[in-house]
């Protein structure tokens, strides 16, 4: 299995790293705040993805030796689980502003993966306001000093992940300053600081050619896949190594299968077969991964399952409310902490028989009436029972969109503020919060549908409390 002798063998570089240790992947799913744990870790490798990233994880806290429940809830180590046998080839990604002590952090995980990631490309006002992320562009020599000083000290690679610059000279030139730090691997998302929210628009693959070209690292290509079809096409215009995969993993996890052959004869409504890629029904999935959340030892946190089950779910949570605003009530009682899976399964299981009934009503039509074409985006829309990418909202949407990110980025913004306080004062790392609750176009969606609950956060910011001990 490839990453899993990483220690045992010397210190590899560039693309002997990314071949005999990393077993020369293409699909790679995207480190993701609450949303790339060990669970959807495990249930992306299943379907195709060949390298996982970690959520980011703030490296001030980690290091800090007092807060082990930090430790425990952000990489289990313990457990044996997180960086085992079973999750590798694994990078861990950290968010850093102090180069000491993010080798502190790294050393503590670098037994357990096969790199260490620094998160140069966090959009978020809570990255501006904890100096980390894409708010550390400008300042190249403390980026240098963070990579340089885990490139010189660790046992294990260590990579960036960035967003380009406006310009396409600029975004060659900071490449190849990370590169020069140290950086053995550079995933390249091909949008600016500013695209995010509304204004996430598409990634700029010209950009990640460029930087293709200029360095001699491996260079990761993100931004744009929606489809498994997207693929081949993306690694062509940009010449890159390897796809990363964030939102488009995440309303799909089989992004990364190829379709099914048109003669299969396990075809039917139900399992319909698409050119564009792999696309389960969505409820199979959701319970899928239910199970793994249920079977594994590490914990997940239940803001975590409720995320994914809202994206998995989404084509049909925009018609079945009743189940949508279900799922948005689901909490944890004190002292009945595992009756919290049964009300998940039951939502599941409720949209699994609806999802039946239409797929049964659909019988005799063809892939052709069933598979739609969105006019505005000219990307098929698949029955509403299978996983499919969510579409940003067109430009007719986004005056909605704006008005909604609006109201739901104050609200995010005083809520996670409020677990600040609770956190002495301390940021907690947090990229793509805003992102993460897009599942439920925003036309659509109320304000709890897309924010996370106030006790969710409150419990978050205790650390523990929002943490669903694992059953078996
Ligand atoms: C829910 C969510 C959480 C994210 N968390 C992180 C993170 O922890 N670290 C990071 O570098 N990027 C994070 N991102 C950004 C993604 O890794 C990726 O760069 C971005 O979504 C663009 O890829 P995509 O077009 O495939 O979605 C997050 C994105 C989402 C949707």
């Amino acid at each position: 299995m490839p990453g899993i002798d990483a220690q045992k063998r010397k210190k590899l570089s560039g693309y002997d790293f990314y071949r005999e240790v990393l077993g020369s992947p293409k699909y790679v799913v995207a480190p993701m705040v609450d949303q790339s744990e060990l669970a959807w870790r495990r249930l992306s490798r299943r379907y195709g993805a060949q390298l996982v990233y970690t959520p980011m994880i703030n490296a001030k806290m980690f290091a800090d030796g007092i807060r082990t429940k930090y430790r425990q809830v952000n990489f289990d180590i313990e457990n044996g689980e997180e960086g085992g046998p079973e999750d590798r080839p694994l990078i861990v990604q950290f968010a850093a502003n102090d180069p000491e002590k993010l080798l502190i952090a790294a050393k503590l995980v670098q037994p357990h993966c096969d790199a260490v990631d620094i998160n140069l490309g966090c959009p978020q006002d809570i990255a501006r306001r904890g100096h980390y992320g894409s708010y550390l562009q400008e300042e190249w020599d403390l980026i240098y000093k963070l990579i340089n000083i885990l490139h010189r000290e660790l046992d294990v690679p260590v990579t960036a992940k960035f967003r380009v610059f406006p310009t396409v000279e600029k975004t060659v030139e900071y490449a190849k300053m990370l590169e020069s730090a140290g950086a053995q691997i550079l995933t390249c998302h091909g949008r600016t600081r500013d695209q995010r929210g509304s204004k996430t628009g598409l990634a700029d693959w010209d950009k990640i050619r460029a930087v293709k070209q200029a360095v001699s690292v491996p260079v990761f290509a993100n931004g744009n896949i929606l489809f498994y079809s997207d693929i081949e096409k993306c690694l062509e215009a940009t010449g890159a190594d390897a796809i990363m995969s964030a939102e488009g993993n995440l309303y799909n996890p089989a992004v990364f299968s190829p379709p099914p052959s048109q003669s299969d004869s396990s075809s039917s409504t139900w399992n319909l077969i698409s050119p564009t890629g792999l696309h389960p029904p969505h409820t199979e999935l959701a319970m899928e991964y239910l199970i793994i959340v249920k079977q594994q030892k590490t914990a997940t946190s239940l803001s975590a399952v409720k995320g994914h089950l809202f994206k998995l779910m989404r084509p049909a949570l925009v018609r079945e409310t009743d189940l949508r605003d279900q799922l948005g009530r689901v909490r944890s009682e004190k002292g009945k902490e595992n009756d919290v899976w049964e009300k998940y399964e039951g939502i599941v299981n409720a949209m699994h028989e609806r999802m039946l009934r239409d797929a049964k009503a659909a019988e005799g039509q063809t892939s052709e009436q069933l598979i739609k074409i969105d006019p505005a985006t000219g990307l098929e829309i698949l029955p509403h029972w299978l996983a499919q990418p969510y579409f940003r909202p067109a430009a007719v949407m986004k005056e909605a969109t704006e008005k909604a990110d609006e109201i739901s980025t104050k609200a995010v913004e005083a809520l996670v503020a409020h677990s600040h306080e609770e956190l002495e004062h301390q940021q907690e790392p947090s990229c793509g919060i805003e992102d993460s609750e897009e599942s439920i176009s925003p036309s659509k969606r109320t304000l709890s549908d897309r924010t996370p609950e106030p006790d969710e956060l409150a419990k978050k910011a205790k650390l523990d409390s929002d943490l669903i001990p694992a059953t078996s």
